[in-house]
């Protein structure tokens, strides 16, 4: 059937009055969804040593990812990209995550790069692959969500340009998977250059046509979260500093940062790296515009996926024709209804009508009933006075 929206006909937004109860709908997802616990996949991809395995650690505070050394001993003749994945589950104030971390150890390592991204992108889509085929189980409500919903990519902090292998890397995978760059170490770039380096590399992005990922603006979003959102898209690619080490500043703080002899580099302080919000967009704000945003790029999969395994649809079943004809077609389903309406109003009253009229008749009848009897008795009653007359004339006589 065709919905308001695509017939173009307006819904009236109302307030209510008084309390009906949907406004605790948030309330009750919050406990559904808490109930279920969340599941959320990042991957972290970029060359060795770049700080994939620290900035995970720092995200989540704690000693998730190996480092490069422990990991680099058992995988010393491997001559591809691997993939690691670590699961764990996390819990914050009765909140429950089940956090799967995809490490992609080797890439960029061979001088044959070229390849670099096959097991990346297979990978991305063998988790497509597992979803759909679970949506196509007769039982779907034990559904687990394993798509990866953020890729955080690794940019080498020169202060340059994007290399080769960052542009094919991410021109291959950016349509399947959210995007979002980061400049690792970027305590090790000049402050002065570092927002020309940001700048050079979106141009570098949008000259490849090369999208990351864009956090969705809500029309029910207010200003103060519409700035929010802009803030933190705006500081793509996140410059970042990562480390889970306590540090005395100069000032006498404990903060988790990186001590150099000049001075110490704060991980948590804004004004000194990204790092913040990176955390807002992955985890504390928007880690579910990231699931949201997934849904949008799996559908496409999906549908591509379908048509490629032969499955078609008809789409006449589904009115999506010109705008006019469904315009005619809503008109003609109003015109119907109002006629309708019409026709079982004129019922209502006919029966009303027909009701009344029994009703009218009915008391009359009662009326007319009611006088005989009166009329009766006033009859019986003269006869017997009559009768009471007749025998006192009789007995004066
Ligand atoms: P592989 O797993 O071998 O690919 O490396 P990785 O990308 O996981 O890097 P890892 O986190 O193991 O860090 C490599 C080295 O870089 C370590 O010595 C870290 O202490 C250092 N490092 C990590 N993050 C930063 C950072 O933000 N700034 C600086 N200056 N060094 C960092
Ligand atoms: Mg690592």
């Amino acid at each position: 059937m065709a919905t308001a929206t695509q017939t173009g006909l307006a819904i009236p937004r109302k307030k209510l009055t008084s309390y009906v109860g949907f406004a605790n709908l948030p309330n009750q997802v919050h406990r559904h969804t808490t109930r279920r616990g969340f599941t959320f996949t990042v991957m972290v991809v970029g060359e060795t040593g770049l700080g994939k395995s620290t900035l995970i650690n720092t995200l989540f505070n704690t000693n998730l990812v190996p480092s490069g050394e422990e990991r680099l001993a058992s995988r010393e003749s491997v001559q591809t990209v691997g993939i690691d994945t670590i699961s764990a589950d996390i819990e914050e104030n009765e909140v429950r995550l089940r956090l799967n971390i995809i490490d992609t150890p080797g890439f960029g390592d061979f001088v044959n790069n070229e390849s670099a991204w096959d097991p990346i992108l297979q990978t991305i889509e063998a988790r497509f692959d597992s979803y759909l085929e679970q949506e196509n189980r007769l039982n779907r409500s034990k559904i687990v969500d394993n798509r990866v919903h953020a890729l955080l990519y690794f940019i080498q902090p020169t202060g340059h340009a994007l290399k080769a292998l960052d542009l094919e890397f991410l021109a291959r995978v950016h349509k399947h998977v959210n995007v979002i760059p980061v400049i690792a170490k970027s305590d090790t770039v000049d402050p002065q250059n570092l927002q020309r380096y940001k700048q050079r590399i979106l141009q570098d992005l949008a000259f490849h046509n090369i999208q990351t990922a864009q956090l969705p603006i809500s029309p029910y979003d207010d200003e103060e979260s519409i700035a929010e959102i802009e803030e933190v898209q705006s500081k793509i690619p996140f410059a970042i500093v990562g480390s889970n080490d306590l540090i005395k500043t100069p000032d006498g703080r404990t903060v988790r940062g990186r001590a150099y002899p000049w001075g110490v580099v704060e991980v948590d302080n804004e004004h000194q790296s990204d790092f913040v919000k990176l955390r807002q967009m992955l985890i504390r704000t928007n880690m579910e515009d990231l699931r949201e945003l997934t849904e949008n790029v799996y559908e496409q999969y999906r549908t591509q996926k379908l048509l490629s395994l032969g499955i078609t649809q008809d789409d006449s079943v589904f009115s999506q024709s010109n705008p006019g004809s469904q315009q005619a077609e809503a008109r003609a389903l109003h015109e119907a209804k109002l006629a309708k309406m019409e026709h079982e109003m004129k019922l209502v009253f006919q029966r009303k009508v027909a009701e009344k009229e029994a009703k009218l008749k009915q008391s009359e009848e009662e009326l007319y009933a009611r006088h005989r009897e009166m009329r009766n008795a006033l009859d019986q009653q003269r006869q017997e006075l009559e009768e009471r007359k007749r025998r006192i004339q009789n007995s004066l006589r």
